[in-house]
């Protein structure tokens, strides 16, 4: 079996090259690749590549992800997120292929409180989320052999992450502000790939299982308490912090003015995952606890 996995430098693509490695010989390529075009900005190329490689699987982890950035630049995201997919996916459909594909709790407009189920419907707030919802449906209209994963507040050990700018931070000051009316749940890069590994098999076995799933860990928290979870871990590994977490203030939204719109609620039910692929989600400290452990 041969997958194709874009994106391979991105905090899920790379954790992929490492999850879909045992599944069958990988193709990875990133958006500067030389040998194959995989640049997302120009979308139409992409399926010179699907068809001169021929995998069984495509699957999908590039994406523009900048949420502030893709408001100025709605053109560019639009290519990325949404275009770029559309044409992925018909390519996977013109040669049989499985196409895997990633999406985000900003398709929601972020009402209420209750964790949201793939059947809800989307209302996106945002260029990010409106690019990604509309790559979605091109995804599933091109493509009837999908899988299609929206996710939450991803974090990965490699590169840049939310603990360690509040590591730094606590580091620095003696007090921090981080909001507290966001709820969502971190999810590792990790998490994400070995399940993704686990439903293409099943998928390729089961065809019926191909669909829409929610896709986090499991548990729900805030930013702030993320934080104040970070710097409790970080003082207990021995780690000397200038701010203690009880020195993280909460502040609403509106205290950090953003050029995108972010959800409130960002709870994702994970019933329908869970059921079609027997997996189990681990609570999203036990991830963090564990990436932190390799950064500290
Ligand atoms: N980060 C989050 O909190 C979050 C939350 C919900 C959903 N998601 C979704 O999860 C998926 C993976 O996100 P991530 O956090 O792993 O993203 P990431 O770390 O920002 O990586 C995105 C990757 O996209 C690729 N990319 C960027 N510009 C490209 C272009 N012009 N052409 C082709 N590829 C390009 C790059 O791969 P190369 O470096 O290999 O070129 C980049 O590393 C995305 O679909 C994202 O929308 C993310």
């Amino acid at each position: 079996m041969k997958l194709l996995l874009l994106g391979k430098g991105g905090q899920v693509g790379w954790e992929l090259q490492r999850s879909l490695a045992p599944l069958g010989e990988l193709v990875a390529l990133s958006s500067g690749s030389t040998e194959f075009h995989a640049d997302f900005s120009q979308p139409e190329r992409l399926a010179e590549t699907v068809h001169a490689i021929r995998p069984d699987v495509i699957v999908n982890a590039g994406a523009h992800t900048a949420v502030d950035k893709a408001e100025s630049e709605a053109d560019l995201a639009r290519r990325l997120n949404a275009t770029a997919p559309g044409v992925l996916a018909q390519a996977a459909n013109d040669i049989g292929a499985l196409m895997v594909h990633y999406s985000t709790d900003y398709v929601f407009d972020g009402g209420g409180t209750r964790p949201w189920t793939e059947a809800d419907a989307t209302g996106p707030l945002s260029v990010y989320g409106s690019t990604k919802l509309e790559g979605e449906e091109l995804v599933a209209r091109h493509c009837a052999r999908h899988l299609i994963f929206r996710t939450s507040w991803v974090y990965a050990a490699r590169g840049g992450n939310f603990a360690k700018t509040m590591l730094r931070l606590a580091k620095e000051r003696e007090q921090l502000t981080v909001i507290d009316d966001q709820f969502g749940a971190p999810t590792g890069a990790e998490l994400i790939a070995d399940v993704t590994a686990h439903a293409i098999a099943q998928t390729l076995r089961e065809p019926e299982k191909a669909g829409l799933y929610h896709l986090v860990a499991d548990g729900e928290t805030t930013w702030n308490r993320y934080a104040r979870f970070v710097l409790d871990q970080a003082r207990a590994a021995g780690v000397e912090l200038k701010a203690a977490s009880s020195a993280v203030a909460p502040v609403p939204t509106s205290a950090f003015p953003t050029p995108a719109k972010r959800p409130h609620n960002s709870r994702l039910n994970t019933a329908k995952v869970k059921s079609a692929f027997g997996v189990n989600l681990p609570h999203w400290q036990v991830g963090v606890a564990r990436m932190l452990r390799e950064i500290l």
